[in-house]
Formats: structure tokens, sequence, C-alpha cells
């Protein structure tokens, strides 16, 4: 098991007493595992690294390696669950300012017409290469941004050639991309029908771009099994995804109604956001739920840090901290020593960051009276990645359970389309 989950910095303890909630946490695995709880044809991913076939993978692969032979830039198009998962991995793995031969840019998760512009003018005279993926196929954000940039595509390439350069994720059978795809050709990969978007990052959508970017997808499956392995328990005492459910439960029933996700690290702030959009449009219901929300320090205890330590008592923090860092930087030796640094002169930055981690550890949880839950994993690499999704993924499920909510809805988010349908005049509306 390579995550650790501590309670340490964290006074819940009057709540979590395993032996009261063991029998509860054992109820709901099996309504999990026999999928017989609310939304119960959407646990498609709970054994699917196991089910993985090697066949596909090579699939996949194989047009991977095709578009980095072929293409500078990869436009990953889609939104919500449907795009956050690979874009996680992928920054988490290759960093912001990537030096990787295959730039990958983002485009369908916004309506802006600056930021698509913006995208559309860095591409347009470069090789470029697209994966759209949406489940529906109808997704607003989705369909524009792919409708804008097939014409660009066929227009640069000609239509023959121009499918070449396109893949497409989508249903098996139904939706409007399936339709398109299969109509103009282009490479599709699956995205199960019993899987949704926010879980769906070990499927093709997650897999297909995270391979583009040059990231062994072997490796993060191996990760995504670990997971499968490693959190599967319904004995709570032994399985942490499930500890880490249960504690976030006993603080929200202690008042706590926010969980602020933090990372010391710039490249996971995307994984932070996968994280919001895992819990938050899982949880978000019935005017019953915590709300997930982020910081990344040490940037933001210069900013939020005031309020964690002594704004309203609304919150927890869950901080993730990977204890080696892929790469590190010694702290120079100046002799006039003008700005007083010599005393931390010759050590890492990875040490500093790491004392401010522990530092803040002690200010918002002994001082401040913040709780704080821990996750410490050794090294980010693509498995660890990989079963640190997993990980959230089985105590999202658990966590929603427990406050007796439906983890695979999303009924809020019909409201704005509603409405903007309506605006729009989109015949139906
Ligand atoms: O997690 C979810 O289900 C959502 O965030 C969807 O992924 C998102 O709305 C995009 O939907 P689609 O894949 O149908 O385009």
């Amino acid at each position: 098991m390579s995550i650790k989950v501590g309670f340490e910095h964290c006074k819940a303890d009057d709540l979590y007493m395993p032996s009261i909630w063991k029998d509860r946490v054992r109820e709901i695995n099996k309504i999990i595992v026999d999928k017989t709880g609310a939304g119960g044809d959407y646990l498609g991913w709970l054994d699917y690294p196991t089910r993985l076939e090697e066949k596909e993978i090579d699939r996949i692969i194989k047009k991977a390696n095709f578009f980095r032979d072929h293409y500078e830039v990869l436009v990953v198009c889609g939104i919500g669950g449907s795009y956050l998962g690979p874009r996680a991995v992928i920054e988490a793995i290759n960093g912001l300012y990537s030096q990787d031969k295959m730039k990958i840019v983002y485009l369908g998760n916004t309506l802006d017409p600056n930021y698509t512009a913006e995208v559309i003018n860095f591409i347009k005279d470069k090789n470029f290469c697209v994966c759209v993926i949406s489940k529906s196929g109808t997704t607003t954000e989705t369909s524009i941004s792919f409708r804008i940039l097939k014409e660009l595509a066929e227009k640069k390439y000609g239509k023959d050639k121009a499918k070449d350069a396109i893949v497409a994720v989508t249903d098996k059978s139904q939706g409007a991309l399936r339709k398109l795809s299969d109509t103009e050709g282009y490479e599709t990969f699956e995205l199960p029908g019993d899987i949704g978007g926010r879980f769906s990052v070990m499927t093709p959508v997650g897999l297909f771009p995270i391979a583009c970017a040059g990231i062994d997808i072997k490796e993060f499956i191996e990760g995504l099994r670990d997971g499968v392995k490693n959190y599967s328990s319904e004995n709570l005492e032994e399985n942490e995804a499930y500890k880490y459910a249960l504690e976030r439960h006993a603080l929200y029933l202690r008042g706590c109604k926010v969980e602020m996700v933090v990372t010391y690290e710039p490249r996971l702030e995307c994984l932070n956001g996968w994280l919001k959009q895992l819990f938050d449009e899982s949880e978000g219901k019935e005017g019953k739920s915590l709300l997930v929300t982020s910081c990344t320090f040490t940037t933001d205890l210069h900013s939020l840090g005031q309020f964690i330590q002594e704004g309203s008592k609304i919150l927890f923090e869950t901080v993730t901290y990977f204890d080696e860092p892929n790469k590190d930087f010694e702290i120079p030796f100046d002799k006039d020593n003008l700005d007083n640094l010599n005393y931390i002169a010759g050590k890492n930055l990875s040490y500093v960051n790491r004392k401010a981690y522990e530092g803040t550890l002690q200010a918002h949880a002994d001082v401040g009276n913040v709780p704080n839950i821990t996750l410490s994993l050794k090294k980010l690499t693509p498995r660890s990645i990989g079963e640190l999704l997993y990980f959230h993924m089985k105590a999202c499920a658990m966590s929603a359970y427990l406050n007796g909510l439906n983890p695979f809805n999303q009924p809020g988010v019909e409201v704005y389309k509603k409405n903007m349908f309506h605006l729009l005049g989109k015949p139906g509306y």
C-alpha cells in the first residue's frame, strides 16, 4: 500500500470511532460491490483496470505513437470528467512547461471566444491533431469547439487526411459523436456505458491523451490495478480509502462544511481540479454535502492562509505530499549574504518545502484548530498517481453513500444547460 493516510492532525476522534462505523462501512461496501445502491449502473470503473485487455492497450499506444510521430500539437477537446483526468495526469508527470516533443493544449472546456481564438491561433500553423472526448456527444462546449477544429483540420490537411489526425473517445453505439465519427471514418475508442465522465480517467478518455504525452500508460494502469487490490477490503481497518472517506464524513458531521485539498506542487493544481470535479459533482446534492475546494501552498499561504489560520471555522484540510521530489535544486551560498539566506545555503529546495509543510501543519491544526488529514506518498510516478486516482474514486463512492447520496448522477448540472438552450433558441427548449 503506497498511500499513507494520517489522522494525527485531525481532532475528530470523538466521531471517528471505527467500531461504531465498521458495520455501516461493510454494508456500503456490499452495495458498491453488488452494484445495488443508487446509481449502481455506473460502477463499471470498479474493476475496469483489471478487465482492460492488452489488445486495447496496444491499439491505444499504436495510435498515440502515430500522433507523436506525425504531429507536434495534440488538442484534447472535452470538458468536465471528459478532460480533467488526462490533464491532471499529464501535468503532474510532465510538469507545467513540458519539454516533450508533443505539446498538449485543451479546448472544449470553455465557451470563451478569447481563449478559443488563442488556441486556434497557437495551432493553426503547426501540425496538429485532435482527440475529441464526449460520452453523450452533445455537450455544447465540446461540440462547438470540435466543429471549429474539424473545419480547421479539413482546410489544412484536406478532408481525407484530416481523418487521420482525429481520434474520438465516445460511447460504443450511441450519441452524436459516435454517429459523426462513424460517418467521417475517425478511429474511435470506447468510453464504456457503465462509467461516468469523472470516473473515466482509467479508460481511453485518460489513457489515449496520456499516451500521446509520452507517458507510460502501462505503468499508470499498474497503479490503477494497485488501487483495485489495495482498496477493496470491506474491513475499515484495512482500507485506507474507506478510512479517509469516513474521516471526512466525521468532520462534516462535526460542522466542517469545506474540505480544502492542498498541494505543495503547482504541477498538481490540475489534480486538485480533478478532485473538485470528482467529489463536488458526485456529492454536491440535496443541500447536504461538503464543498471540496483547493489551495497550492506555499503560494496560497500568502493569501488564503490567513483565512485558514484565523477565519471562520468552516473547513478542514487534506494535504497530499510526495516525500521524494523528482527534481531538486540546491540553494547557493553567497559570500555577501545580503539576503541573510546563508543559514540554509547548501540545503535543497525540497527540504525547505518540507519544513514549510511541517510548520503549516502545526500552525493550522494545533494553533488554528483546523483539522488536517494527510495523504503521504513516496514519489510521483505514473504508477503512484494511478493508485492515488483510484483511491479517491473509491473514497468518493463510500463518502457519498455514507451521506445517503447517489454519487453517479449530476441533476444540478442540467439546470443551467436548459436555461442556456432556451435562451439560445434550441429546438425543444
Ligand atoms: O463527470 C461527468 O459525468 C461530467 O463532468 C461529464 O464528463 C461532462 O459533463 C462532459 O460530458 P460528456 O462526456 O457527455 O461530454
